[in-house]
């Protein structure tokens, strides 16, 4: 979707809808004065009237509840709503009055906000139905207009960031809604080479099975093992001419969970094709990085492979060598994203030079059932790199919030027979033990680990809905551009 500011008044956008918020108990704004009709609609957040002005305008009324309580994720739900009313009356453009909203939210997070609530609730995932030739598709929604007044300048860059954020966060929907047959590893690093071969600052580099096993990556050959289809170790560089220090981006991208030898129920397990959500972050938020050309270099890993039960499958209880030598009982095999990052957190810390990392993974079921689909369990072994990857999650309405380590925890994931075991009979804080467990791997470097089992998937807000979210991809272009700026 295009997206454009302008200092120009709603009526001269050319827009085939209009779009003006108002507030409880205030004057309606100037573009509404002489609007017949304007006067009777109420408020209410969330509550969408359509007036028409005269001519061929058609003006979209849009609730904001009272101004107090603006801010960006209302904006985002607002602009939600509008599209999908938007595709109701066939509008392919749509241009929003820039609301002035509470003093705090500031005109360039609104302005943000707008983009990205439009650009995600444009995302479709129709492409393997058929269509009825009799029954026209209808008018796609295409062209945003900010009209911001006054404020146009001042929110540009910020539209900007946003907008090629959340197109990256599609890309990012895309390929968790793809099913397994048609994301593979091996087409996740075609995507990967792809994005490399967009930018001059981004490098791709690809293992297979074979140089994967040399190197040492044994937990990802073990999760590997019963898989027909190849695993890729994926890695991108993006070097900007100008650079401080290097972050580190870790994504999970299991392209299937069967649960291997501790296979899964039935029920449900369709949904495990989105077990490559975070490796799906990681890419596309490189993408969106080195398209906005952010000043800090980065370095990705991207562990992919499916986890499939078979003849030559690790079994419960086979003892593994992860890359930095430290040794696991996989008394489970379900319990196999922390097998495949612990060795693509090695790598980026100890080969690629990361200087600080998050890592971002569907990791456990036991988050979703803590904090639900709103909140993203975050670990973290640095109270200020949890607090700038906390803030980062907030700006972008992609909250998380921090769980506890204690040694306690740490207890629970020593092996009997091997340094760790992957996982314990006792399932006490999943979360928590599996971020313990990560923690081995990161060499003592300031290190955050996004659990996105319960947000990567059905968080069901307006601009998302049911189905994938995109989870992370415009938290990371927050961090970047935050990190950057500092
Ligand atoms: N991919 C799953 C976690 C998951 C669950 C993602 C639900 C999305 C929705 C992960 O590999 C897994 O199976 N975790 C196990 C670990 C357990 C065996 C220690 C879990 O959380 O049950
Ligand atoms: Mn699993
Ligand atoms: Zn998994």
């Amino acid at each position: 979707m295009r997206v454009e500011v302008t200092s120009e008044p709603l009526g001269e956008t050319q827009a085939d809808l209009e779009a003006v918020g108002i507030f409880e108990g205030e004057e309606l704004p100037e573009a509404l004065r002489s609007v017949e009709g304007a006067e009777d609609v109420r408020a209410t957040f969330r509550k969408l009237t359509l007036l028409r002005p005269g001519g061929d305008r058609r003006v979209l009324v849009v609730g904001l509840g009272k101004r107090g309580e603006l801010g960006p994720e209302r904006l985002r739900v607002a602009a939600a709503l509008s599209v999908a009313e938007a595709g109701r009356y066939d509008a392919s453009s749509l241009a929003w009055e820039l609301p002035d909203g509470h003093p705090k939210s500031g005109g360039a997070n609104l302005a943000a906000a707008l983009a990205e609530g439009a650009v995600l609730a444009s995302f479709r995932f129709d492409r393997f139905k058929s269509r009825d030739p009799e029954d026209p598709s209808p008018e796609k929604l295409d062209r945003l207009v900010i009209a911001a007044g006054s404020d146009a300048q001042e929110v540009g860059h910020p539209v900007e960031v946003a907008t090629i954020a959340s197109e990256a966060a599609n890309r990012a929907r895309e390929l968790q809604a793809l099913p397994s047959n048609v994301v593979t590893p091996t087409y996740l690093a075609d995507r990967a080479r792809e994005i490399a071969a967009a930018h001059d600052a981004v490098g791709a580099e690809v293992m297979d099975r074979a140089e994967i096993e040399d190197l040492g990556m044994g937990g990802l050959a073990a999760v590997a093992r019963g898989s027909a289809e190849e695993p890729r170790l994926i890695v991108l560089r993006y070097e900007p001419t100008e650079a401080g220090e290097t972050l580190g981006l870790v994504g999970k991208a299991v392209t299937f969970d069967t649960g291997g030898i501790s296979i899964k129920p039935a029920a449900k397990m369709e949904e495990m094709k989105m077990d490559m959500s975070g490796g799906a972050a990681v890419l596309e938020a490189v993408d969106a990085i080195a398209e906005l050309g952010l000043p800090i270099r980065i370095v990705a890993c991207v562990p992919a492979t499916e986890n499939m039960p078979g003849g030559s499958a690790t079994k419960p209880g086979d003892i593994i060598t992860q890359l930095n030598g430290k040794t696991v009982e996989v008394n489970n095999t379900d319990a196999e994203g922390r097998l495949i990052l612990a060795d693509a957190l090695t790598y980026c810390v100890r080969d690629l030079g990361a200087d600080r990392v998050v890592d971002i993974a569907t990791l456990t079921g036991g988050v979703l059932v803590a904090l639900g689909s709103t909140y993203a369990g975050l670990i973290s072994n640095d109270d200020d790199w949890a607090e700038r990857v906390r803030s980062a999650a907030e700006r972008t309405g992609e909250l998380a919030w921090r769980l506890p380590l204690h040694p306690e925890y740490k207890d629970l994931t020593r092996g009997s027979d091997a340094d760790l075991t992957n996982a314990s009979a006792k399932r006490k804080a999943s979360p928590i033990y599996a971020g313990s467990f990560l923690e081995e791997f990161v060499d003592a470097k300031p290190w955050a680990h996004l659990d996105i089992a319960g947000t990567a998937w059905d968080v069901g807000r307006p601009y998302v809905g049911n189905g994938p979210t995109g989870y992370g991809v415009r938290l990371f272009v927050a961090l970047a551009d935050e990190l950057a700026a500092s």
